[in-house]
């Protein structure tokens, strides 16, 4: 594997949130689909969580018409802090979404014309540096006792540098919604990128590998975008400019050791809030209960 790429730190992160999430109409008409609550946290809370975890500082938000509450849930909420420290009640609640001054700048994507199209809106925000991209409605959650899944990127980059992208495995008939990789020489989680390819016909996928939410991109991602096309399904596709890079820069897939849940999808979406009802000290024996009950189990 190559070990002569960009090193520079990963400090800034793209989160593409521009999409109109017709899946989950009518709730997503007037509600971006990053604010619906797993729990009691949004889906754009678990991925800016993530990306401080692994060090990120500047938030970079693609939005869109009908996108503020975002920006709003990442503001400092003056008068409910203060109603609450006049009721004696304690904010570290709020303290995950506080950002400091400077660090969250959002730019518009004036038409959804694609993820590809999304990324290239914050070229000038992004700069000549390189960069990570979460996508919120992809919902990464570490095992116990581990790491999230950026940071596993973060340290799989500062060994090889270059372009990175987060892979999990799929059943072969699922291939056709997703990007997939052709994959080269692996090792431990890494493997290497021999070639990318978006929603194949399962006869033509060159894997059942496939791109899982989150990305670590050299900054020439942009100029490939700039004069790029329309792909798959009308719209810009990140993965067609992230496979001219393949040749001309290393470009490895991390396999994440965790746990993936695509809340894009209802189900998805149900499952990631039983497993993390489940898992949660302050609900798990209800939520147990409840779903035997529901099972007709007890
Ligand atoms: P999706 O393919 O999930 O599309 O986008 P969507 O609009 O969010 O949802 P559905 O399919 O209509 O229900 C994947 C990611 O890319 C962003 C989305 O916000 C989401 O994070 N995106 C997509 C944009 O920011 N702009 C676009 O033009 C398309």
């Amino acid at each position: 594997m190559t070990n002569h790429a960009s090193h520079k730190p990963i400090k800034k992160a793209v989160f593409p949130v521009a999409g109109l999430g017709t899946r989950f109409l009518p709730a997503t008409k007037a509600i971006p689909k990053e604010m619906l609550p797993v729990i009691d946290r949004p889906l754009i809370q678990y991925a800016v969580d993530e990306a401080r975890e692994a060090g990120i500082e500047q938030l970079i938000f693609v939005t869109g018409r009908g996108k503020t509450a975002i920006v709003e849930h990442f503001d400092m909420a003056f008068e409910l802090e203060t109603t609450m420290k006049d009721r004696e009640k304690a904010l570290d609640v709020l303290e995950p979404t506080r950002i400091q001054p400077g660090n969250l700048v959002t730019v518009r994507q004036q038409v959804p014309l694609g993820l590809g199209h999304a990324i290239w809106c914050a070229r000038a925000i992004v700069g000549d540096e390189p960069f990570a991209i979460f996508l919120p409605d992809e919902l990464m959650i570490a095992n116990k006792g581990s790491t999230g899944c950026m940071k596993q990127m973060v340290e799989a980059y500062n060994e090889v540098g270059g372009n990175l992208i987060s892979v999990l495995e799929v059943p072969e008939e699922e291939v056709s919604s997703y990007g997939v990789i052709a994959p080269g020489a692996s090792q431990g989680a890494l493997t290497e990128v021999k070639g990318l390819v978006e929603k194949p016909r399962r006869e033509d996928a060159p894997s059942n590998l496939i791109i899982s939410g989150r990305y670590i991109l050299q900054p020439e991602v942009m100029r490939v975008l700039e004069n790029q096309g329309k792909g798959a399904g009308g719209e810009v596709q990140l993965t067609d400019a992230m496979a001219q890079m393949i040749g001309h820069q290393p470009f490895h897939a991390v396999t994440f050791a965790g746990r993936r849940y695509d809340c894009g999808s209802k189900t998805g979406f149900v499952e990631a809030t039983l497993a993390i009802a489940l898992e949660r000290e302050d609900m798990a024996d209800e939520v147990r209960a409840m779903a035997r009950r529901l099972l007709g189990e007890g």
